[in-house]
């Protein structure tokens, strides 16, 4: 799945997989310039915490680009590329990578206080580049990691898609996956399909399949008789962003999951890096939740499937208590309960960066 957020110079354009066509086919969308990437990213041609990051920071360098055929002076401009971003941080509200993606390049503008775009733009380049490659560093580190929780003949249970599609590459809980099974651990999933857009099916299945690992489909409401049939050994899903109290947001049905793992004596675990902590949300709460068009519930495709006129609840994420996590799979490690602690600590642990 390399290559599926890629910046190309040349052209000036941000190409990205088209992941509303997949697993149908393999398509590109091209974002000249800021808007279509936030369309992008509404529409989610680009989706996945990390993934949205990464897309957002190369977005930086389309916003730079644009306004500087507007402006002579990277003063002049500054307004006008402010705003852009300002749009370009605010497309989701959940995931904190996209936010966090825009932030850490506004401060590389602060730290070095370029005077041309010219001298921004190739600032921004390097930036988004190494946003990048880190993004995959740490996943392999996250799968490192995780792939010690999980034992030869485990069945993983996830919840969408937490893979290489939804990172620069490798994956968040996908990569705990491959790297167990790269261990030679005879390790089996099960996707929940994850209605309404469906990312368990159309994505987790597709690339799991397409790298030979064992992957069966069951409905998001089929998990209660799994657990109970003793079908599942371990739940292993991403993270939108966690709390600094360790409450996690993700995909619609992740709280779900959790309440039945613990009703089962299942181990639940979320991999994240710690781009997706935010330590300035203190809990569950704080964290917005996305709403999303009723369509995406009412219509299945292009075909109505409820009456006309009644409604839906379309919550695109939900928050899983940390009381219900066994552990939360970073790239400093597995932490534990209490998270305040633990999370505080990841942010301060002196071990070098990636
Ligand atoms: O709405 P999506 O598809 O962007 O939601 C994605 C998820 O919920 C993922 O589990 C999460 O972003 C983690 S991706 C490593």
């Amino acid at each position: 799945m390399k290559g599926h957020i890629r910046l190309d110079r040349e052209s000036g354009t941000l190409v990205l997989l088209d992941q509303r066509m997949l697993p149908v086919s393999e398509e590109y969308f091209y974002c000249r310039d800021t808007r279509d990437l936030i369309y992008a990213i509404q529409e989610m041609v680009v989706r996945g915490a990390p993934a949205v990051g990464v897309a957002a920071a190369f977005g930086c360098v389309l916003a730079a680009r644009e306004t500087a055929a507007d402006f002579s002076a990277l003063r002049e401009g500054a307004d006008d590329l402010d705003a852009l971003l300002d749009a370009l941080a605010s497309a989701r509200p959940t995931a904190v990578n996209l936010s966090g993606a825009v932030a850490r390049m506004r401060k590389v503008r602060q730290d070095n206080d370029p005077e041309s775009f010219s001298e921004l733009i190739a600032l921004w380049e390097a930036e988004s580049e190494r946003i990048y490659r880190e993004d995959e560093a740490v996943n392999r580190r996250i799968g490192a990691f995780g792939a010690e929780l999980l034992a030869p003949g485990d069945v993983v249970l996830t919840h969408c898609n937490a893979g290489a599609l939804a990172t620069a590459g490798f994956g968040t809980a996908l990569g705990v996956i491959y790297t167990a099974r790269e261990q030679g651990k005879d390790i089996r999933v099960i996707a929940d399909e994850t209605r309404p857009l469906l990312q368990g099916a159309r994505l987790t299945a597709y690339e799991l399949h397409r790298n030979g690992v064992p992957v069966v489909l069951a409905c998001d409401n089929a998990c209660a008789l799994l657990m109970r049939k003793g079908m599942v050994q371990k739940v292993v899903t991403g993270a939108d962003r966690i709390a600094a109290n360790g409450d996690t947001a993700n995909k619609i049905g992740t709280y779900g999951a959790a309440l039945l793992a613990e009703a089962h004596g299942i181990p639940f675990y979320v991999a994240s890096p710690l781009s997706s902590v935010d330590m300035q949300t203190p809990t569950g709460d704080d964290i917005p939740i996305e709403e999303r068009p009723e369509s995406e519930i009412t219509y299945f495709g292009s075909r109505r499937i409820s009456p006309e006129g009644v409604g839906a609840y379309n919550f695109a994420f939900d928050v899983t208590p940390a009381r219900l996590i066994s552990g939360i799979i970073t790239e400093k490690g597995v932490l534990r309960a209490p998270y305040e602690q633990s999370l505080a600590g990841a942010f301060t642990d002196s071990r070098a960066p990636i």
